[in-house]
């Protein structure tokens, strides 16, 4: 099940593989990693006050789309999901057109939820409180009782719709009626690089909710520096990525963080036309403000995250893991879940119970700032584009609708 050299250099063109690789041979052979220009303070206030964090709601997480999934969750028509993760009920429906279609995931009667999880509908969905039915782009099909409703139309009872986006294989939704995802979501060489993978012929293997006592932002630190594999993940991944290396380059206020695995070093001996990054390398892509892709050499992890409402020591984050084939056999099942359990291991048993620590200590009075070292340059990124979306003037919020 590992990585054919053909299809590698189909998920992300070769040149740009052997100049990423050749930055990543340099550094090595300076002993260096990517920098920052400067250290950077980032304010202890930004995991613990409300103030903060109800900005945060309101910048980050409602004025522009969200990630909500791959396409293959939603293959079919009639196929369905749904997302309270942002605190918006949202549902997303595969129509019998091909495209989809977004709502809020509230009845228009009395408001009881419609769908749950994920699915596969008919022609309609139907209220699970008195049965009035919508079409698959939430049109009201007819108000019922007859002759309860006089003076109402149905159209004035559809359901609210959510702009929706699918781009290369990626499902992005405006959390907030009647503001409209005015272009690509991606754009430029991160939306070439990505649109390469192909994720529109993807698997969806698992999914994993946890819900966690730390504040949302350290779930996404946690994955952009790896000099704290050799004292944190001494038993798990040290073994197989090289430590103190990574490759950074921000493209507007998302951005890539290359980890290479030890078996990167093998490639010094061969000739560049064999040189296949994907395949030793973990590929990290953060999709701002709160989703990461990350490409493990043979399938793809994807962590969203979102902060609880007014807790800002509280966040969901959600881990899913896509495969390009679909699991058909037990032993390639048996590979996923292998695969999973050492995710888990890596990051709930190792990171997240430093994570809680950290969340714990912020209240200590020990210090005003976190200081994130030229090292880091990833974090220094994140946390700028942060300040940048919250106080700035918003040039660079590439997701943002009119
Ligand atoms: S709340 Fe949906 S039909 Fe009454
Ligand atoms: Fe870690």
């Amino acid at each position: 099940m590992s990585l054919p050299d053909q299809r590698s250099e189909a998920m992300m063109d070769h040149h740009t593989q052997v100049s990423l690789t050749r930055k990543i041979l340099d550094l090595l052979e300076q002993g260096s990693t990517s920098l920052a220009e400067s250290i950077f303070l980032n304010p202890v206030s930004s995991y613990t006050c409300p103030e903060h964090l109800e900005l945060e709601q309101a910048r980050l997480f409602r004025s522009s789309a969200l990630m909500i999934g791959l396409s293959c969750q939603l293959a079919g028509p009639g196929d369905y999901l749904t997302d309270d993760l942002s605190g918006v009920p949202i549902a997303i429906v595969r129509t019998s057109e091909g495209g989809l279609s977004a709502f809020i995931n509230v009845c228009r009667h009395r408001g009881a939820r419609l769908l749950d999880g994920r699915g596969t509908l008919k022609a309609t969905l139907s209220c699970p409180y008195h049965g009035w039915v919508y079409d698959l782009h939430g049109r009201l099909r007819q108000l019922l009782p007859n002759d309860s409703f006089q003076g109402l139309q149905c159209a004035e009872r559809n359901l609210v719709r959510l702009s929706v986006l699918e781009q290369d294989g990626l499902i992005w939704v405006h959390p907030v009626p009647g503001q409209r995802i005015a272009s690509p979501c991606l754009s430029g060489v991160l939306a070439d690089e990505i649109g390469h993978y192909g994720f529109q012929s993807f698997s969806h293997y698992e999914t994993r909710l946890l819900r966690k006592s730390f504040n949302w932002k350290i779930v996404i630190e946690t994955f952009l520096e790896n000099w704290h594999f050799p004292f944190l993940h001494r038993q798990t991944v040290l073994s197989i990525f090289l430590p103190a290396i990574s490759q950074f380059e921000p493209f507007g206020h998302d951005a890539r963080l290359i980890m290479p695995r030890r078996s990167l070093l093998t490639l010094r001996d061969q000739p560049q036309e064999k040189w296949d990054l994907l395949k030793h390398s973990l590929v990290i892509y953060l999709l701002f403000p709160n989703t990461l892709l990350l490409w493990q050499g043979d399938h793809l992890e994807v962590w969203r995250v979102y902060p609880v409402p007014d807790k800002p020591g509280q966040c969901l984050a959600e881990v899913a893991l896509y495969t390009r084939h679909a699991a058909t056999s037990t032993r390639e099942r048996a590979h996923w879940d292998k695969n999973m359990a050492l995710l888990l291991e890596t990051v709930v048993e190792e990171d997240f119970k430093v994570s809680e620590q950290i969340q714990q200590g912020f209240h200590s009075g020990a210090q005003q700032h976190l200081t994130f070292g030229r090292n880091e340059p990833a974090l220094r990124h994140f946390h700028r584009a942060i300040q940048q979306a919250l106080h700035g003037d918003g040039v660079l919020m590439v997701r943002t609708s009119i």
